[in-house]
């Protein structure tokens, strides 16, 4: 079964074609960075401009890279939500008309089901057991889910106001590191002495697995400019990062304690963090959980892992009515 994933639900258009939900064929992304880097955020309405003009290139481009044409495909899976109304929109008409087009099944995919299914595209790598623990790291969400099944998310906490990725890029934009702040922050961390400085970590204290960014985010923010410039910026981001790491790793691992799971998933652009790799790493191995996190071409948003999950919704038959639309929120 041959599926083309469209992705479009923010500053991504992406289209791969995946086989069985597990086989890439092929995957490509047009990023919007460039677009977006002076504003130090995602502007929507760019966003939806640049989608309309890269989603045929990008199908075409993921056609073209498998050697393969529409009428080879079986369906389309296309992400329906959450995300920006205007971006989703793209891809969604695009989806749908060319699934009437080439009369074949159309289904909608939750964007953060597909991030999970990010972990079952790597053939060298075994996948998780269902049911486990998924912890979704990325601009737009902080949550941890109980997966019993390819289809089903079961909220066990999330965040109550900013998104790791979000503070991320919260925190470059004051430090002038432009969009997206996590890759660059990522980089100056690894240069800088995260035991100079100490920024509080919410909720570390208690049982709950819900997070809190926002605090951090001030706190850091308050220390920039307070400072003065003497502590050195790499240190400073080696903090904030140690900070961001330590509580989305103890929350996780008490997720996977309190679910009695043995397997863990890591996804979401965040998922590409090399502190966040290394401290789950040590912690799974410590407590002899197996942990699972995509590689970074998988971590950021990318339509083979919509593709991978769409194989699922349409195996249960979940394909899109006439008078389906898009959904902006979890
Ligand atoms: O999954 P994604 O591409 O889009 C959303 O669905 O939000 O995630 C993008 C987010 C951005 O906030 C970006 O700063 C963050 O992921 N990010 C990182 C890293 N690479 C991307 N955050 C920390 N460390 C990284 N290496
Ligand atoms: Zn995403």
């Amino acid at each position: 079964m041959r599926i083309l994933g469209i992705e479009s639900s923010c500053d991504e258009t992406a289209a791969a074609v995946v086989e069985d939900g597990v086989k890439i064929l092929s995957s490509e992304v047009a990023s919007q960075v460039e677009i977006h880097h002076r504003y130090g955020g995602v502007v929507p309405e760019l966003a939806s401009r640049h989608h309309v003009e890269a989603i045929c290139p990008m199908v075409e481009a993921a056609l073209a890279a498998c050697g393969m044409e529409a009428g080879d495909l079986d369906a389309v899976a296309v992400t329906q939500g959450p995300g920006l109304v205007g971006a989703l929109l793209v891809g969604f008409g695009f989806a749908r008309a060319c699934a009437f087009g080439l009369n074949i099944p159309c289904v909608g995919v939750h964007h953060l089901l597909g991030h999970i299914h990010s972990v079952f595209l790597e053939p060298e790598k075994t996948p998780p057991v269902y049911p486990f623990v998924a912890l979704v790291v990325s601009g737009g969400h902080t949550g941890l889910y109980h997966v019993p099944d390819a289809l089903t998310l079961e909220l066990l906490g999330q965040t109550r106001d900013d998104a790791a990725g979000e503070a991320y890029d919260k925190i470059a934009k004051i430090m002038g590191l432009g969009y997206p702040g996590g890759p660059v922050i990522d980089a100056m961390a690894a240069e800088g002495e995260g035991g100079r400085v100490f920024f509080p970590r919410a909720f570390l204290d208690k049982d709950g697995l819900d997070f809190s960014f926002s605090g951090l985010k001030s706190a850091v923010a308050r220390f920039l400019s307070e400072d003065g410039g003497k502590t050195s910026r790499a240190d400073i981001a080696a903090a904030f990062q140690d900070a961001v790491v330590d509580v989305l790793v103890s929350k996780a691992f008490l997720a996977v304690e309190k679910m009695g799971c043995r397997d863990l998933a890591i996804v979401g652009g965040v998922a590409a963090n090399r502190g966040l790799k290394k401290k789950a790493a040590q912690e799974a191995d410590m407590r002899g959980i197996r942990l699972h996190m995509p590689s970074p071409f998988l971590c950021g948003d990318n339509a083979a892992m919509i593709a991978a999950a769409g194989y699922h919704y349409l195996q249960a038959g979940k394909v899109l009515g006439l008078d389906a639309d898009v959904f902006s929120r979890a």
